[in-house]
């Protein structure tokens, strides 16, 4: 099965965050070609592309409009909000103070990622693409990363997806980085171990490494896969 857009809730992350999720360094992105799967409406693309990086993101999303998107958003957030107020204690308050501060990071970078839409459609840095098949060569990418798609929504989506989308990634970047490991359950995800297993069986370098980014408690590491 396949997470559409009806069933994840638009919910995007800051560039920053996306920096601490991967531990990602200036010299990782500098020149480099990097492949956000499922970036949905953060604004690490935008961010960094003001900057100077080279980033293309996969969403299926992307074949919305901006306005379908903008109305999603306006439809879900209270509900994402209000699940936050209920549900404190799965949050680390060390980056964000209270659900009204992550409220406003989370709002302020749908803007950013809204307002760029378009334009990135024109120059290619959104395409509308869904894992487990993505459309470029193999090893178009230095670096591919999923945040906040793989292992998050473990209960919706089965192992084979989740060893067909690393393998996939795989294949066209000579390193990939996923975080969370984690389910919504605050649990290390049942998928973990197998796509550990399936992608060092296909001789990839497969680790766990220990990040100092964790907003859902617990969530603190990230899988990175090399060659
Ligand atoms: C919770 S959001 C995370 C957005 C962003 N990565 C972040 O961390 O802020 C999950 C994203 O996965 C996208 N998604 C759903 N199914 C997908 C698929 N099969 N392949 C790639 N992305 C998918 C959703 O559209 C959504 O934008």
């Amino acid at each position: 099965m396949t997470i559409t857009y009806d069933s994840v809730k638009p919910w995007g992350r800051l560039f920053a965050e996306y920096v601490g999720m991967f531990a990602l360094t200036e010299s990782e992105l500098r020149g480099k070609r990097i492949l956000g799967c499922g970036d949905g409406p953060a604004s690490f693309n935008v961010e960094a592309t003001a900057q100077g990086y080279r980033i293309t993101s996969v969403d299926p999303i992307y074949a919305l409009t901006v306005a379908q998107i903008e109305q999603r958003i306006a439809e879900t957030w209270q509900q994402i909000h209000a699940q936050m107020i209920r549900n404190l204690d799965m949050f680390v308050w060390t980056a964000f103070n209270n659900p009204d501060e992550v409220k406003e990071a989370r709002l302020g970078a749908m803007r950013q990622f809204l307002a760029d839409l378009d334009q990135g459609r024109d120059e290619g840095r959104y395409l509308d693409a869904s894992l487990p098949d993505l459309p470029f060569e193999d090893a178009s990418f230095d670096l591919a990363l999923c945040s906040n798609f793989l292992f998050l929504y473990s209960e919706n989506l089965s192992t084979d997806f989740h060893i067909a989308a690393t393998v996939e990634m795989c294949r066209v970047a000579r390193e990939v980085r996923i975080f969370p490991l984690m389910g919504l359950a605050n649990q290390e995800s049942e998928h973990v171990v197998p796509v550990i297993e399936a992608l060092t069986a296909r001789g990839w370098i497969v680790e766990r490494v220990p990040v100092a980014y964790e907003f859902l408690r617990g969530a603190n590491q990230m899988l990175r896969l090399r060659r």
